[in-house]
């Protein structure tokens, strides 16, 4: 299992990608040759980048199902065969709950996982039907367990770690992959956009990494069709302990770090 090859003009979908990951994967999917479809709100990012890499920019507000339907009407209008797709926009809400602003816990689940399984559904049954492809999506480590103070991000990112993990498996042997990116803390704009700064200061050095080093992971990962991919191995580990440790003992533990 590898990639599908980047001849013929096939074409990778990145969402989110006017910064951070995306913006890494993108770039590296371009240097494999690919037709690069970038996809998210900042036409002035988007186009510069398409410009550097070129790639071809579709502003889209993922929250927004009609500018979906505009954005896949577009990726057929220019002629795109989507073949590698990459499901990974996103922000958090870092409040508790009750707190937080109801219009945005909204758009979170709707940009976070209402928009996955949108995309995921309008080009799976295509690859499945050619016997190749590969779909990435940007999970995280959040996913891992329920994290009061960031209970809706971490609520939708286990909905895309779980739905992933489940398509990984219905689409065995029909040459297609799908690979869930768990990232732990990444260096981008993920914590201006999401209020996460003083979050941020909490968590350990090691933990960190930058947007290419997750982007050659979870290229590396779809690569050998793996169905996870946890960059960095202090983030495996804890990982590791958040799944695996009892619900009520770790939840206490993550209320006090987060209050
Ligand atoms: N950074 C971390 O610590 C971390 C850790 C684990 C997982 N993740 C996940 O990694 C993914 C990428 O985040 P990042 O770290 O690269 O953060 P980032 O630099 O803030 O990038 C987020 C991307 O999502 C796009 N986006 C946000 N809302 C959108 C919307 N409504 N419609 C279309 N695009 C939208 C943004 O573009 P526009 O603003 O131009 O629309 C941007 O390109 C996210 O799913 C995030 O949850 C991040």
């Amino acid at each position: 299992m590898s990639l599908p090859p980047a001849d013929n003009g096939a074409a990778a979908l990145v969402t989110g990608a006017s910064s951070g990951i995306g913006e890494a994967i993108a770039r590296r999917l371009a240097e494999r040759g690919y037709r690069v479809a970038l996809v998210a709100r900042n036409q002035e990012k988007l186009e510069a980048l398409a410009r550097e890499i070129g790639g071809e920019a579709f502003v889209c507000d993922l929250a927004d199902a009609a500018a979906r339907d505009r954005l896949a009407r577009d990726i057929a209008g220019r002629g795109l065969q989507v073949e590698v797709l990459v499901n990974n926009a996103g922000f958090g809400v870092y409040k508790d709950f009750a707190e937080s602003d109801r219009e945005r816990e909204i758009e979170q689940a709707r940009v976070n996982v209402e928009a996955v399984v949108d995309l995921t559904h309008r080009f799976l049954p295509d690859m499945i039907g050619r016997g190749r492809g590969a779909i990435i999506n940007t999970a995280s480590t959040a996913a891992f367990q329920p994290i009061p103070g960031n209970a809706g991000y971490a609520a939708a990112k286990a909905y895309v770690l779980a739905l992933s993990e489940a398509l990984h498996e219905e689409t065995r042997k029909t040459g297609v992959t799908v690979t869930a990116l768990c990232p732990g803390p990444v260096h981008s704009g993920f914590q201006e956009a999401s209020g996460a700064q003083e979050f941020a200061k909490t968590l350990p050095k090691p933990m960190w990494r930058q947007p290419d080093a997750v982007a050659r992971a979870a290229l590396k990962a779809a690569d050998r069709g793996k169905r996870l991919v946890v960059p960095g191995a202090p983030n495996r580990i804890s990982g590791a302990m958040a799944r695996f440790s009892p619900r009520p003992v770790l939840l206490r533990v993550l209320r006090m770090s987060s209050s």
